[in-house]
């Protein structure tokens, strides 16, 4: 069986730059952050309760980073430029985005009301929108990169997650625009689909209870992925390793998406 990789050197691979990430205050979003701030960025997180943000940034401190905060929420448009302009004040520039706020709960869509439906759609497409409007003059003025977690629910079918799936669908739609609207500026726009990743607040909305174990069997690879395999996919994308990649999908999934729906069918019951 492969064992997963945990290993995070320090480096001043991004030194000298700065990095936005939405929903950096838990799960995926604060790895990132913690990643980005140990290879030498300095760090801004937003996200709509400012504990996790303070949890968070301490734990980047303590690890000898940068990190400020800025309680907001991503479907607040005014809001969101505030908090991009209060980091190019702090930082002096703005180099990296990562869109990784986002909404989900499973539900029929039978049942699902046309206000849950919006809500998915206003955090995770709109919210994305709202992030990488506000940052582009920002990270145009010397080149930047843009990186929206998304999900395999954008290109596979799955139930109980029309939501989501329309929500990251319309994200890497979204991407491929902004990748060409934007190329010539020298700002990047790519996104991450993660598979199941473990410990996260995504995994245990998406696999309650039992279903844990048995959808695991189902993953090619025999196993959840981790945040920080998620971390290297998003370090390859904003370094220099990733310098001519824009407007694509870096699946991170260990292979689940090659099974198209049927790995979900349980949730159908
Ligand atoms: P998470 O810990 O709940 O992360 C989501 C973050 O978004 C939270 O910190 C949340 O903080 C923030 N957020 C939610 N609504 C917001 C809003 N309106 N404005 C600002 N921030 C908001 O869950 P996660 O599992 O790590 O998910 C992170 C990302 O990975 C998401 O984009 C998710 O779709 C994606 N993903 C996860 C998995 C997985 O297996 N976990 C798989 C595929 C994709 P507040 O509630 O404090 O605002
Ligand atoms: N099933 C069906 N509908 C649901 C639901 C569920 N489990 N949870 C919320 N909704 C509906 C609500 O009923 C409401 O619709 P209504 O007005 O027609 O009743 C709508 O969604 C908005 O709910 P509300 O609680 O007001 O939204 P919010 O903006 O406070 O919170 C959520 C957004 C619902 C996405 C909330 O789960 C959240 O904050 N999630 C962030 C963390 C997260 O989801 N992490 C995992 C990322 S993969």
């Amino acid at each position: 069986m492969t064992t997963t990789t945990t290993s995070v050197f320090r480096s001043d691979l991004l030194a000298g730059k700065a990095a936005l990430i939405t929903g950096g205050g838990s799960g995926i979003g604060a790895g990132i952050a913690k990643r980005l701030a140990a290879q030498g960025a300095k760090v801004a997180l937003l996200g709509r309760t400012q504990e996790k943000l303070t949890t968070t940034a301490d734990a980047i401190a303590a690890a000898g980073g940068t990190a400020k905060t800025f309680a907001t929420d991503v479907r607040d448009y005014a809001a969101v430029d505030a908090a991009v302009r209060g980091t190019v004040e702090a930082f002096g520039r703005l180099d990296i985005v990562v869109n990784s706020a986002a909404g989900n709960f499973l539900a029929p869509a039978a049942t699902l009301s046309a206000n849950g439906f919006r809500t998915v759609i206003d955090i995770d497409l709109c919210g994305t929108f709202n992030t990488c409007r506000a940052a582009f003059e920002h990270l145009a003025k010397q080149g930047g990169s843009i990186v929206s977690i998304t999900a395999t629910q954008a290109e596979v079918a799955t139930p109980l997650q029309c939501h989501a799936g329309a929500a990251k669908a319309g994200i890497e739609k979204l991407t491929r625009d902004l990748a060409l609207e934007w190329a010539r500026t020298g700002v990047r726009v790519n996104t991450v689909a993660p598979g199941p990743i473990d410990d996260t607040e995504g995994m245990s909305r998406l696999a309650p209870g039992d279903m844990k174990e048995s959808f695991k069997k189902r993953v090619p690879l025999q196993r959840y992925g981790t945040i920080d395999e998620v971390c290297e996919a998003v370090m390859f994308l904003v370094s220099p390793a990733g310098a001519y990649v824009t407007g694509t999908t870096l699946l991170i999934d260990g292979g689940t998406s090659l099974l198209g729906a049927g790995p979900f069918l349980e949730l159908m019951g």
